[in-house]
């Protein structure tokens, strides 16, 4: 079984994914004892999602290989299906893998017979981002059916917003997009996020990911901010009971100011707690019982 996306994946099936990642949080504990060993396999840049999906497995008792990709053969030119299938025959029974690529995976699920769990492709998908992001919304109001989010900022580049989006309208959600027309994409209704801060649930930012842009960015971050982050003043719109979402890194004081990052509304390291839970679920249902 792999996660490569959620595509397939209904409200019942959602449920019952965060119902495990809960039960982690709330004290259950699965022991490997050492007998399964995952790979996190990252050929693009991360903490949140690298070290969540180690410290998931290191708390269910796998062992774990954490491949350097600057410091592997990649830099003989070897291919990403050559390094996988490598792991796969030193006999660790799951691979974690990010990749710039999009859909890295089609090129090896035919190929391989351990679990992929994928951490993200390029600006397509990042599945257990997703659950952590809903575990975390389901914690805060009990339900998705009627909520109202924006999620603002670079949405073109976004595998966060990609799959979040998809997932959230098939949850009953109310899916708003909003951020500067250089980040806009084709499809998606955008909206002022002054014109919706004081309508919504939750406020997800996004950041600018300027490692996939081809050009410098107009905007200064101060016009940035101003005209598309969150800061102070827009925080005082919201919803009383309105949370702040983000899937960090964030670039501070761009998309969102710094007294804004920890403020009573911000669930961003809340996240983070969770994502450790969400990818132990994921892990526990790839390895079975
Ligand atoms: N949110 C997220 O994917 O962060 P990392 O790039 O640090 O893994």
């Amino acid at each position: 079984m792999d996660v490569l996306n959620l595509d397939d994946y209904d409200a019942d099936k959602i449920n019952e994914m965060l119902d495990k990642a809960q039960a982690f949080k709330d004290g259950k504990q699965v022991n490997y004892e050492g007998k399964k060993i995952i790979a996190n396999l990252f050929f693009e840049p991360s903490t949140r999602t690298h070290y969540s999906f180690d410290m998931a497995g290191l708390k269910l008792g796998c062992k774990t290989q954490n491949f350097n990709a600057g410091d592997s053969s990649l830099k003989k030119g070897e291919s990403l299906y050559d390094t996988v299938k490598t792991f796969e025959m030193f006999g660790v029974d799951a691979v974690v893998i990010r990749h710039k690529e999009n859909e890295y995976y089609k090129q090896l699920v035919e190929k391989l017979n351990i679990p992929i769990l994928n951490a993200g492709d390029g600006t397509g998908n990042h599945p257990s981002q997703s659950l952590l992001d809903l575990l975390t919304i389901r914690q805060e109001f009990g339900r998705f059916e009627g909520l109202k989010i924006v999620i603002v900022g670079d949405i073109k580049h976004s595998r966060v917003a990609h799959t979040n989006i998809q997932i959230m309208k098939r949850l009953g959600m109310k899916v708003y997009t909003s951020g500067p027309e250089e980040y806009k994409e084709e499809g998606y209704d955008y909206i002022s996020l002054d014109d919706i801060i004081d309508k919504v649930d939750i406020v997800m930012l996004l950041r600018v990911q300027h490692e996939r842009h081809t050009d410098q960015m107009e905007l200064t971050k101060e016009e940035y901010n101003k005209n598309y982050g969150l800061n102070e003043k827009r925080v005082k719109k919201m919803k009383k009971e309105a949370i702040i979402m983000h899937p960090a890194p964030f670039n501070r004081n761009v998309e969102i100011t710094d007294d804004v990052v920890e403020c009573e509304k911000s669930r961003i390291f809340k996240q983070v707690e969770n994502g450790v839970f969400v990818r132990m679920a994921l892990i526990n249902m790839v390895l079975g019982e």
